[in-house]
Order: structure tokens, then C-alpha cells, then sequence
């Protein structure tokens, strides 16, 4: 067994302390076991396996990417699994954590200064500094650009994988949901789920402010979900995906943060606790007894509190 056969396949977790008052049950997928602990590492390791596959990629040539730090994590081990280099551009707002775990993967940072956000709260704007930076490398490297908002590798890896694996765990699965950064997870994984079963509501998180899924527009591009909701419309969205739309507010992500780890045991990111409390949200509106799949993101490991 290698590193890269401990992607996929992460086990489906009933949040049984966090069910207890609702009328159903929420189930998720423990992408923080992953080994760069994210669900990034499905999409790092798609990516790099169909460039080898489309010729795109040549063994030793370096891989660059923009990244807000869980793609850099799972490109990192997995290029080096393969032998490729990896420079991760990334936005200075961005936890030092990440930078921290990066570095301990073996990959290159370059840094980007932030243009309107603050730290801990990565913007729009400033991932469009931070994508522009990593095409110049590539450019000027002969790297190949991994380019995570458009690479359909990352639809793919959650079309063949965590969909699939939703199913074979719990094929009474009656609605999923889940937060939006790229789009790859709510897009690839909604579209196998409604392939099967056109019956699965698929439901999208959002920040509060920052509903531009669900408004067209952001009021407050900052918030405490990193890795999600850029304030962007992301290249992968499909929007026939969506049947409804769940939003959140720092407080009670962080609420729940703290109750997946005290309560339920799981320490876990921000995102992570917006896809839980949306799906709490979505049980105490609905009121009926459904089971809610959603995903827990990344660990809580690599954020500052
Ligand atoms: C912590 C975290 N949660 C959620 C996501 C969203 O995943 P996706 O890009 O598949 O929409 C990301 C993406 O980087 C992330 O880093």
C-alpha cells in the first residue's frame, strides 16, 4: 500500500450527538482523515492522474497552483508521491498553519500580498492576485498549472469517488449538502447522487453576507470559511445542481465548530461546521425525518483558533 491508497474511501460518521434534537439524521464524510487532510486531496490526486494520462504532464516537470491551502497540501504529497515538484501561490491571509503544513509537504510557497481582505479572511480580489502570480510561473517555468477553478479532473474525482462512496454507505441518502469553494465537491458529488437517484436534494452553504450562489450579490465579501465562497460565481458552478440554498453566520459556525469537537469528538474546520449547521438548519425547517449527508471539509489543525 502507498500514501496515494489512503485517498478516498473516508468513512461516512453518524453526527449522533448532533441528531439527537432533530426530526433526521445528518451523516459525514470525514474528508479531515484524508492524508493532506482535506477533501482537497480527491481532486490534487484526479488532477495529476489525468495530466499524466492527457500528456499535459511529463514526470519531473514542476506542478503550480494557486491555493488556499488544502489543494496545495494534497498536490504537494501527491506530486511528490510522483516525483514532481510543487510551488503553492497562496494568499499571505491565509492561516500561517497552512504555510506551516505546505512547507512540511515538501512544496514551494510563493506568497501574495492580500488587496482587500484581512487575515484569516481571503477575498475575491485576493485570489485573483494569487492566481495571476502562479500563471506567470507556470509561464515562466514551464510548470504545468494545475488550475483547480477550471480543471474538470475536480468534477470527476467526486463524480467517480465521493458520490459513489455516499451511496455503497448509505443508499437511503435523502439530501446532501455542502459548502462551495471551486464547486468541485457540491458539483461532481450532486451530479453522480442525482444520476442515480433525481429524488436527492442538493443543497448549497453560504455565508450569510456572501450568498452570491443564491443573491448574485455579496454584501461582506469576509467571513470565517476559508477555502469557500470567494464572492464568486466559481467556473464549475451549475446551478440546476441547487435545488435551495442554506445560509450561515460566523457565530453560529463557530458554535458549531466547537460542538463537533467537544460533543461529537470530531475536531474539525470552519467549513466543515457551516456544512453541519446548514444541515441542522435544513432538519429543523423541513421537520421531517430524512438523512442528511454532508462533509466534513478539513481538520480544525491548521487555523489559529
Ligand atoms: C476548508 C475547505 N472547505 C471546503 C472547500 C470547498 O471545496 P471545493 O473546492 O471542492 O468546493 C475547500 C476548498 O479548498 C476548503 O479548503
Amino acid at each position: 500500500m502507498s500514501t496515494l491508497n489512503l485517498i478516498h474511501n473516508t468513512p461516512l460518521i453518524f453526527l449522533d450527538k448532533i441528531s439527537a434534537a432533530l426530526p433526521g439524521k445528518i451523516y459525514a464524510k470525514a474528508e479531515h482523515l484524508q492524508p493532506g487532510g482535506s477533501v482537497k486531496d480527491r481532486a490534487a490526486y484526479q488532477i495529476i492522474l489525468d495530466a499524466y494520462e492527457n500528456g499535459s504532464l511529463k514526470r519531473g516537470q514542476t506542478v503550480v497552483e494557486m491555493t488556499s491551502g488544502n489543494m496545495g497540501a494534497g498536490l504537494a504529497l501527491v506530486c511528490r508521491q510522483f516525483g514532481n515538484p510543487f510551488i503553492a501561490v497562496m494568499s499571505e491571509g491565509n492561516s500561517p498553519e497552512r504555510r506551516k503544513i505546505l512547507s512540511a509537504f515538501g512544496a514551494e510557497i510563493v506568497l501574495t500580498k492580500q488587496v482587500d481582505g484581512s487575515p484569516g479572511m481571503v477575498t475575491g480580489a485576493d485570489i485573483a492576485l494569487a492566481v495571476d502570480v502562479a500563471k506567470d510561473i507556470a509561464h515562466n517555468r514551464n510548470a504545468f498549472y494545475a488550475d483547480q477553478f477550471n480543471n474538470p479532473s475536480c468534477i470527476r474525482a467526486h463524480f467517480n469517488h465521493t458520490g459513489p462512496e455516499i451511496l455503497r454507505d448509505l443508499p437511503d441518502a435523502d439530501v446532501f449538502i455542502a459548502s462551495v469553494g471551486s464547486g468541485g465537491t457540491f458539483v461532481g458529488t450532486s451530479k453522480y447522487l442525482k444520476s442515480v437517484n433525481p429524488d436527492i436534494k442538493c443543497i448549497a452553504v453560504e455565508p450569510e453576507k456572501a450568498a452570491i450562489l443564491k443573491t448574485g450579490k455579496v454584501d461582506d465579501p469576509k467571513h470565517i470559511i476559508q477555502g469557500t465562497a470567494y464572492g464568486l460565481i466559481p467556473p464549475h458552478w451549475d446551478e440546476a445542481l441547487a435545488d435551495d440554498f442554506i445560509t450561515v453566520s460566523d457565530e453560529e459556525v463557530r458554535d458549531m465548530k466547537k460542538r463537533l469537537s467537544s460533543d461529537q469528538g470530531l475536531y474539525v474546520g470552519y467549513s466543515a461546521a457551516a456544512n453541519a449547521i446548514a444541515a441542522q438548519k435544513y432538519l429543523l425547517a423541513k421537520e421531517l425525518a430524512l438523512n442528511v449527508v454532508t462533509v466534513l471539509c478539513d481538520s480544525g489543525y491548521k487555523y489559529s483558533d
